[in-house]
């Protein structure tokens, strides 16, 4: 067996701009699908997989998501008190075991591999699993488990990945393929964001990584990349030109941007309609606003 993934940065240093003005007052990751902000489906996933140290990488004004992981006293007592076991079951999945949750700021805005590599202290010589809680996956098993698996089979570097259409490369990390395996695809380079037309492939990176002790030293050496910042896709690219294995995952699931309003908004119905307790009022709306042929105004 090898070394187990115990660990995983959560990277939430982000200022949300394209959800103004809601984020303005809350970080884009306490925004709920249904009624669970995006954090906890992207900690869900994590926990599922066997993850049990949390590491965030934040910035200023996010405190809401420490707050929203603490133990709420005064919140339980109540509950407890008008005997509302249901909703002190929900509550269990929010807080967290002492120690196994990290804060680390990212006091500059320098990239996605920049804000890893703020983390690589409490990471130490460890396989590691990063997720970009804006995509969020529905899948019968788990995304980051799936890539568990296939990492304790690989031993290489583990990389979430789907087609997109071609003139959509330029809003992705976009491997180069070279043998591709069906469920793996091993790499031979990736590049960020590259203008349609330019793209190796249309085999993007969606956000689930399981990465290797290696990445995260060469992040100490990179430099600003696409967009002028420091991006993880070189740090993983440059791994493999020093003889490491990168491996692309089709998962088995459905992704959902929520980093986008539409992706949100399909999220969010996606997500309704999975819910017992909604799903048939919800459903039968749905089913008179299109035949109709209006939307709610
Ligand atoms: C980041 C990564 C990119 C990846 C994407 C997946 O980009 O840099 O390689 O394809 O997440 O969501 P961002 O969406 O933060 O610009």
């Amino acid at each position: 067996m090898r070394r187990a993934v115990s660990k995983a940065i959560f990277p939430v240093a982000g200022l949300g701009t394209r959800f103004l003005p809601a984020t303005k007052s809350i970080p884009k990751e306490i925004m709920t699908l249904v009624d669970r902000p995006l954090i906890q489906y992207a900690i869900d996933e994590a926990r599922a997989a066997g993850i049990k140290e949390f590491i965030f990488v934040t910035s200023r004004g996010k405190s809401a998501l420490e707050d929203y992981f603490d133990w709420a006293p005064q919140l339980e007592a109540e509950l407890r008190r008008k005997g509302k076991t249901e909703l002190l079951e929900i509550l269990k999945s929010t807080t967290m075991d002492s120690g196994a949750i990290a804060y680390i700021r990212q006091q500059k805005p320098l990239g996605l591999g920049h804000a890893v590599w703020c983390a690589r202290r409490l990471v130490g010589n460890e396989p590691f699993a990063v997720l970009l809680p804006d995509d969020v996956i529905a899948a019968e098993k788990p995304c980051l488990q799936q890539m568990v698996e296939a990492y304790q089979e690989t031993g290489g570097n583990i990389i979430a990945t789907m087609e997109v259409p071609d003139e959509r490369t330029d809003a992705y990390g976009i491997l180069d393929a070279d043998e591709d395996m069906g469920t793996l695809v091993s790499v031979r380079g990736m590049i960020e964001k590259p203008a349609p037309g330019q793209a190796p492939s249309n085999l993007a990176v969606i956000g689930r990584y399981i990465l290797t002790p290696p990445v995260m030293r060469h992040l100490n050496r990179m430099r600003a990349g696409a967009g002028g910042e420091i991006q993880l896709t070189d740090a993983i690219a440059s791994v493999i030109g020093a003889g490491g294995k990168v491996f692309g995952y089709r998962f088995r699931g459905q992704r959902f941007d929520c980093g986008s309003k539409a992706g949100f908004l399909q999220a969010t119905v996606a997500f309704g309609l999975a819910r017992d307790d909604l799903r048939d009022d919800f459903a039968e709306y749905l089913r008179e606003i299109t035949a109709l042929g209006r939307a709610a105004q």
